[in-house]
């Protein structure tokens, strides 16, 4: 056996070799690859790849209490049937955003959703005070700026309900995906998607983004109501592509895309308009969404610099090693993905938050992934070297 003494340089050394590989790999960020005909003009993609510096990625479907994730806040206010145009109000309430825990053991065991299967937002078919009891929830971040956003989720078959997830600054700067429960028709396997972009111009409509350029709908080919599907809508300079499961659904482009940070948000709501959410439910309605990967560019300038010094950094570190890259492609997801979201680049354990990385103050979150196969590998090289020093 070697002494403690001899062998300390060699644990020193492969202490600082797997901190190192611990936060390894994406440094450099996130890229994706363009498909050649939706490669279009402005920053970031010239040469068919997207770059993205920052990620968050939430795997809803191991989340044990989302009360405790710190990169999301369920949301409770009230809008009133007047402020929010429709025939009733709407209270939007903790209650109604849940998670469904793996072990069925969450904050609410008696969901329709299945065990694991990640955050319920409800809409409620009992009035309370003339308000429908609706849901929302929202990221802590609103530094995301140029991105793409993604999120699995499962809709509802309850007519009456508009289930969205969308990006948002104010009212007349906003990227959304809405699917209205009441437009779902399983006799003619007719189920919809409302893209909008809400702009100057939704505004002068009195927000009907029926009579701006910026809201098509788009039939989707399968029914979202029975399976997780991955919805995304990537936001770039002067022009917003929209997908499903990996496939483009729109483009929309020039003055009416947004220029600046926000949020992401989830929500299930209704308030009784009957030429948008219809409603209210005749019973509980569920949306449900297993996972959310943003990959996008902070506004916050100290996390631009950050970004750079460690990318940087790791391609000296690199370069001194004959490796190279520290660039991580997104990989797409399709509807056999779509419940788990296939691989994360963030492996942390959603249910110990501080083992992840991004909670260091002034970090962008972006570099310090635990990496299990990597620290694994360091593991066992650690043992090796100590058996033969
Ligand atoms: C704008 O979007 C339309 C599709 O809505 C597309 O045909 C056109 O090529 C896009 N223009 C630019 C400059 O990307
Ligand atoms: C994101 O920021 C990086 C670093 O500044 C930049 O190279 C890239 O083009 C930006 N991506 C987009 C889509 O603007
Ligand atoms: C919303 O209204 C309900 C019913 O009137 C009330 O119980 C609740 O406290 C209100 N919530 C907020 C956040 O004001
Ligand atoms: C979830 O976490 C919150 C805040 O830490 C706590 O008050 C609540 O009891 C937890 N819920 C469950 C079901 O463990
Ligand atoms: C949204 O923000 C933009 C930019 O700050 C501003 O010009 C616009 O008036 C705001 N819209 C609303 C509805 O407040
Ligand atoms: C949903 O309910 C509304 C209002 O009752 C009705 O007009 C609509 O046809 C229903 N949708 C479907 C798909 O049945
Ligand atoms: C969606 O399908 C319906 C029914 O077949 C059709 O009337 C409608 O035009 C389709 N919408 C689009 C955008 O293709
Ligand atoms: C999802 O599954 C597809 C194959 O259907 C695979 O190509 C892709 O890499 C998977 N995505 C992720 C994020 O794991
Ligand atoms: C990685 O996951 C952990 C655990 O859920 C979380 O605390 C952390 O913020 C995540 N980091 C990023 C960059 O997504």
């Amino acid at each position: 056996m070697s002494s403690l003494a001899g062998s300390g340089p060699w644990l020193a050394l492969l202490l600082a070799l797997m901190l190192s590989l611990v936060a390894a790999d994406c440094e450099c960020g996130f890229v994706q690859d363009f498909p050649a005909e939706e490669t279009g003009h402005g920053d970031g993609h010239a040469d068919g790849r997207l770059l993205f510096t920052n990620m968050m990625e939430s795997k809803f479907f191991e989340l044990r209490n989302i009360s405790q994730d710190g990169d999301w806040k369920r949301q409770q206010y009230n809008v009133s049937a007047r402020a929010g145009r429709g025939e009733y109000g709407k209270a939007f309430a903790l209650k109604n955003v849940y998670t469904i825990a793996p072990d069925g053991h969450g904050e609410n065991v008696d969901a329709d959703a299945g065990p694991g299967d990640g955050i319920a937002l409800v809409v409620g078919s009992t009035l309370v005070d003339e308000a429908i009891p609706v849901a929302e929830l929202a990221s802590a971040r609103k530094d995301m700026y140029f991105g793409s956003y993604r999120a699995g989720m499962k809709l509802t078959p309850v007519n009456g309900t508009c289930a969205a997830f969308f990006w948002y600054f104010n009212d007349t700067q906003e990227i959304d995906m809405e699917f209205l429960s009441r437009e779902f028709d399983a006799s003619k396997k007719l189920y919809p998607v409302n893209l909008v972009i809400q702009s100057e111009a939704s505004r002068q409509a009195g927000y009907d983004a029926a009579k701006t350029g910026t809201f098509k709908v788009v039939n989707l080919t399968f029914d979202p109501t029975v399976g997780f599907h991955e919805y995304r809508f990537d936001y770039l300079p002067n022009r917003v592509l929209f997908y499903a499961d990996s496939q483009l659904l729109a483009e929309m482009n020039g003055t009416s895309v947004p220029s600046g940070p926000g949020h992401i948000i989830l929500q299930h709501w209704s308030n009784g308009n009957p030429k948008w959410s219809g409603g209210p439910p005749k019973q509980d309605a569920i949306m449900t969404v297993s996972y959310v990967k943003a990959y996008f560019n902070s506004s916050d300038e100290q996390l631009q610099s950050s970004f750079a010094d460690s990318c940087r950094k790791a391609r000296d570190d690199d370069a001194a090693s004959g490796g190279s890259g520290r660039v991580c492609a997104i990989p797409d997801v399709t509807a056999s993905n779509a419940s788990t979201g296939g691989t994360f680049f963030n492996t942390s354990d959603p249910n110990q938050p501080s083992s992840g990385g991004g909670t260091d103050d002034g970090d962008s979150g972006a570099v310090h992934l635990s990496s299990t196969p990597t620290m694994a590998a360091a593991l066992l090289l650690m043992v090796v070297l100590l058996a033969y020093s």
